[in-house]
């Protein structure tokens, strides 16, 4: 299995792949454009059924998540998309928010339609000015166009977008955290339960799921749960960004099926750098047990990893060659 499967990468290298422009031209929005003619809880049920599991980390299914939320009684109910990455060596979302935020944006609205929600919410990690204003500019053009406000494409469908930017701590990854943060207090993790689904942004229903996961949801509509199921394997379905940074000769974003090795992956980033050994390497961002030569034929998926007493995590593979001390590299992201 070495070859890439680039759905959110696809459009990643057109001519300004951030507009809507673009976004369109490339097939952009037909998820969207087929999310409405069905009824939000079969757009549920394929997203159930995809297997699709939270990019943001701890794979939980996303499907499963969204079916939480307790019965519509009235009031509102929040869609809120966790853009914190903060997680050293974690750096899959950032980037896919610059090359193509209205791929983010389309997902915010199938995933609102389907849950119900009215007003939807990115907090962004606080840094990356440059993401924020992409997004601001994105929601923007998304407006104009018919696909946020009222009305969506005549569905009948209304949905907000807020953007917010947070001011920049890794807690508020942390998804009640963030939820705390989002209501303007001070970033600190909530005591559960009760869960977001039941009481999350301002004690109402929330469904909190990472850039990634919700960004993959277009296509998935669009392609149906079993064109998902035909990547990866069984029980980590579908496509992932595998994000190889350190010393490695082509650093950088690489989208391919779960169960993919890193040996592969190497493969096609041209191996370590010239001259040098691989030492160690995260399979998912600096809070996952480290890996060393043995593993590079550990197949990159959460049962596999974990089964190799380590955690798929973010997919944020750090790569360091025989200069580096593991000690050193602890204490730095101590
Ligand atoms: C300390 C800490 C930091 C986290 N940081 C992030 C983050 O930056 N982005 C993210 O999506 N999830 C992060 N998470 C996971 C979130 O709590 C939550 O599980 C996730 O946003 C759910 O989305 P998903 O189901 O789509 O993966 C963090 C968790 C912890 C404990």
């Amino acid at each position: 299995m070495t070859t890439l499967t680039p759905v959110l990468s696809k459009n990643w290298d057109a001519a300004k792949s951030w507009t809507l422009a673009s976004y369109e031209a490339n097939g952009g929005y037909a998820g969207l454009r087929k999310a409405i003619t069905m009824a939000p809880a079969d757009v549920v049920s394929t997203v159930k059924d995809s297997g699709l599991r939270g990019r943001g980390g701890a794979g939980f299914p996303t499907g499963l998540k969204w079916s939480f939320l307790p019965a519509p009684d009235g009031g509102p109910r929040y869609l809120v998309v966790n853009a914190d990455e903060s997680e050293p060596g974690t750096c899959k979302d950032i980037p896919a928010m610059m090359a193509s935020p209205q791929h983010l944006i389309e997902g915010i609205v199938i995933t609102s339609y389907a849950i119900g929600c009215h007003h939807a919410f990115v907090y962004v990690r606080g840094e990356v000015v440059h993401v924020y204003r992409r997004l601001l500019e994105a929601a923007r053009e998304a407006r104009e166009a018919g696909y946020l406000g009222s009305d969506i494409l005549g569905s009948g469908f209304d949905l907000e977008l807020t953007i917010h930017a947070g001011a920049g701590a890794y807690i508020c990854g942390e998804e009640t955290a963030l939820l705390d943060s989002l209501e303007g207090r001070r970033g600190q993790p909530r005591l559960k339960p009760p869960f977001p689904a039941v009481a999350g942004l301002y004690a109402r229903p929330t469904v909190v799921n990472n850039v990634e996961s919700i960004a993959s949801v277009p296509a998935i509509v669009q392609g149906g749960a079993s064109w998902f199921t035909s990547m990866g394997t069984e029980r980590s379905a579908g496509h992932g960004l595998f994000s190889l940074s350190g010393h490695v000769t082509r650093p950088g974003q690489y989208e391919a099926p779960l169960g993919i090795t890193l040996r592969e992956l190497l493969d096609m980033a041209g191996g370590v750098r010239a001259g040098h050994q691989l030492k160690f390497w995260t399979p998912g961002g600096s809070s996952t047990p480290m890996f060393t030569a043995e593993h590079l034929d550990v197949p990159l998926d959460y049962e596999s990893v974990g089964a190799a007493k380590s955690m798929l995590g973010t997919r944020a593979l750090q790569i360091f060659d025989e200069t580096v001390s593991v000690v050193r590299a602890v204490t730095l992201w101590l």
